[in-house]
């Protein structure tokens, strides 16, 4: 059964409606400013749309992972004034997600107007998604349209638990990145390259196998790297590096040698004593890391080479920093492969919360690419080919 979609239904039938939207506004925060609102920037279309077709608007999101307790600093304020800002208009920020005085508000809301939960993480029953916690959330509204891409793969009650008590469908903003994700699954074009990197092997292990038949190469960098490194028997000194996850390590490298897709490590590093200490820093071939080296970037040799097996791809999918990015001096192997990148004719495709930031530090426009997720996570899962939960339940029919 094809999933509903906002862009299927007649716009007479928003009028006078009460919509809940679930968005993913999990923006990263610095002492209350938000680093990169791009997340809340992709859903004004579907925003907009819903509030001039004379829909009322009621929105809900988590921010960070608060585990059922009040955070103070995780509290949507900021996320509310600069939705106003885009909006120019007032956005009626609740201090809760549920309770008397949000339904009271729910009710009186207007067509045209908008208000935004409280962050719904600050209950527990939002991640075991629990029944009487989604009906509450659906309460006084007629329609629910998922919009969080962020977060589909979550079986929430925000993302899952709502959908069963209300006719629902996907927002603009999904219905475009399921889109796009789906043809470049369905239709890679070759050769196909999977850039990928960040800290910890669980979260890529999955789309590293999955692409190990589909790419015809594999970039890999960041501490994920390292641990690669480490399972082929070679000294990584005190870099991140997840000596617990060897097996998992080993088995890639493993299953790697019967696939006919190649998987490249560095070749070089940057290494220093610390973060802080410039003045140990080294570019040095990958088996000459002394004990109390840290490695921090892929080195010169292995950018170039990345960076030519791009530009011989005709398809680029990317997710994760190649180093620790956020300090220049570190910076050089992600920014060679957002430039490599940009630069190339590739179908080039990014995902990641880090990558895009990284974008953002780099000073390099989304609009470069021919598509820059707002998943991480949900974007991994969706090419790994997981069942998407906030997804599939959109297959459960509740009659408008
Ligand atoms: C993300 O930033 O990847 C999403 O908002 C999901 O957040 P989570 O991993 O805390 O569920």
């Amino acid at each position: 059964m094809p999933l509903r979609k906002l862009s299927d239904l007649e716009k007479s039938k928003l009028q006078g409606k009460k919509v809940l939207m679930r968005v993913d506004f999990n923006v990263p925060l610095k002492d209350g400013i938000i680093a990169d609102d791009s997340r809340i920037r992709k859903t004004l279309p579907t925003i907009t749309y819903l509030l001039e077709n004379g829909a009322a608007l009621v929105l809900m999101s988590h921010l960070g992972r608060p585990k059922g307790k009040i955070i103070e600093e995780l509290r949507l304020d900021p996320i509310a004034k600069r939705l106003s800002e885009l909006l120019k208009k007032p956005v009626q920020k609740m201090n809760d997600c549920i309770g008397e005085d949000v339904r009271n508000a729910k009710k009186n809301l207007q067509p045209g107007e908008i208000m935004l939960l409280e962050n719904t993480r600050f209950y527990l029953p939002e991640t075991e998604n629990l029944r009487p916690f989604a009906a509450e959330l659906a309460s006084e509204c007629d329609m629910f349209v998922q919009e969080a891409f962020g977060t589909i793969h979550r079986a929430h009650a925000s993302t899952e638990g709502v959908a069963h008590y209300l006719p629902s469908m996907k927002g603009f903003l999904v219905e475009k990145e399921v889109d796009i994700l789906t043809s470049t699954f369905k239709n890679p074009e070759h050769p196909l390259t999977l850039v990928i990197g960040g800290a910890k092997i669980d979260t890529k292990i999955g789309i590293i196998h999955n692409f190990l038949s589909i790419a015809d190469n594999i970039l890999i960098g960041g501490g994920l790297a390292n641990t690669l490194l480490f399972a082929k028997d070679l000294e990584v000194g005190g870099s991140l590096c997840e000596k617990d996850k060897l097996k998992i390590a080993q088995r890639i490298l493993m299953d790697a040698g019967e696939q006919r897709c190649k998987i490249y490590l560095p070749r070089d590093v940057v290494v220093a004593k610390s973060e802080e200490d410039a003045s140990t820093l080294r570019n040095i071939p990958v088996d000459q890391i002394a004990v109390g080296e840290k490695i921090f970037d892929i080195g010169e040799k292995s950018r170039e080479n990345y960076a030519a097996v791009i530009k011989n791809s005709k398809m680029v999918i990317w997710n994760g920093p190649m180093g620790l990015f956020e300090n220049p001096l570190f910076a050089n192997g992600t920014r060679k492969i957002a430039e490599a990148m940009r630069d190339s004719e590739a179908k080039t495709i990014i995902g990641g919360g880090d990558s895009v930031e990284a974008l953002a530090q780099f000073g390099i426009s989304e609009e470069s690419y021919t598509h820059v997720s707002t998943g991480g996570g949900a974007m991994l899962e969706f090419l790994e080919g997981k069942v998407l939960p906030g997804l599939v339940v959109l297959k459960e029919q509740v009659e408008m």
